[in-house]
């Protein structure tokens, strides 16, 4: 497996699965660049190893995500993978209610779409010109198997949001088409994180007998697909999806 380049850049880079790409692409000899709101959590990676660097900024705030990623985009150091990991869930409203998508505020869903649609809108197009240049470059978008189905515990906001970066992925690679470079998503499924202890434990009652695999997903699985994507293994994917979800919902 080969992985042209040398550098990653990873948004919401310091979540649990951004740590574990971000682990898998420092093992493979990579630079890792996390971007991220909180950056605490990434600062363990950060102390271990010299590849690691972390940017801290609010990716829902267009003119400071523009102010702090345009100069790396200009620069020699402009990544040659971007994974577009951000995201945000806020479950409820302030009452600890959820919200019926025609209760929820308009200006509550906005927010939530700066993060998990726009965000991931504005990093792909700040990034896509230095990999055009270079004739190579790989970005994964890492969206959920709630874009697809939509479920019990998965809010409009931000289902809208995370099937607008699988869109964005299917346009995107079509407009890529010849260049070299290639965009690609991921939808995980119930991975083993604080998202999904966070969910009532009836729904993990009901989903967790129904995974054929018979665990829950790892944030390294996630990172494992992201190697593939990220490498010559992929050279002939793009606009797909790929789910990493243990097998869940296939029939009887
Ligand atoms: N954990 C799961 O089971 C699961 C399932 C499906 C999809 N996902 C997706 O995978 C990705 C990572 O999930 P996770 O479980 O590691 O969640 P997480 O909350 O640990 O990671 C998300 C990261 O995004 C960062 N972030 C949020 N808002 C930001 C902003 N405005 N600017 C910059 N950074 C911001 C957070 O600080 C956090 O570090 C998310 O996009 C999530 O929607 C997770």
């Amino acid at each position: 497996m080969e992985i042209k380049g040398d550098h990653v850049l990873i948004t919401g880079g310091c979540g649990e699965i951004g740590l574990g790409i971000a682990n898998a692409f420092l093992v493979q000899g990579m630079r890792v660049t996390l971007a991220d709101l909180n950056i605490a959590p990434g600062e363990a990676l950060d102390a271990v190893h010299e590849q690691m660097s972390l940017t801290e900024l609010d990716l829902a705030d267009a003119d400071a995500g523009a102010a702090r990623l345009n100069p790396l985009a200009q620069s020699p150091d402009a990544p040659d993978v971007l994974i577009n990991g951000v995201g945000w869930t806020p479950k409820t409203s302030s009452e600890g209610i959820p919200w019926t998508t025609w209760e929820m505020p308009m200006e509550h869903f906005s927010r939530v779409a700066a993060v998990n649609l726009t965000a991931v809108l504005q990093c792909t197009s700040i990034f896509i010109p230095p990999m055009l240049a270079r004739r190579h470059g790989r970005i994964i978008n890492i969206a959920t198997l709630a874009a697809r189905i939509g479920g019990a515990v998965a809010p409009m906001h931000h289902v809208s949001g995370k099937a607008g970066v699988l869109g964005l992925a299917k346009v995107v690679a079509r407009e890529l088409g010849g260049t070299g470079l290639t965009i690609n998503a991921i939808n995980p499924g119930r991975i083993d994180t604080q998202m999904i202890k966070d969910v009532p434990d009836e729904v993990d009652k009901a989903i967790a007998p129904r995974i054929p695999v018979g665990r829950l997903g790892l944030p390294a699985d996630v990172a494992k697909v992201c190697l593939f994507l990220a490498s010559d293994l992929a050279d002939d994917l793009t606009g797909t999806t790929i789910e990493v979800i243990g097998g869940l919902y296939v029939g009887p």
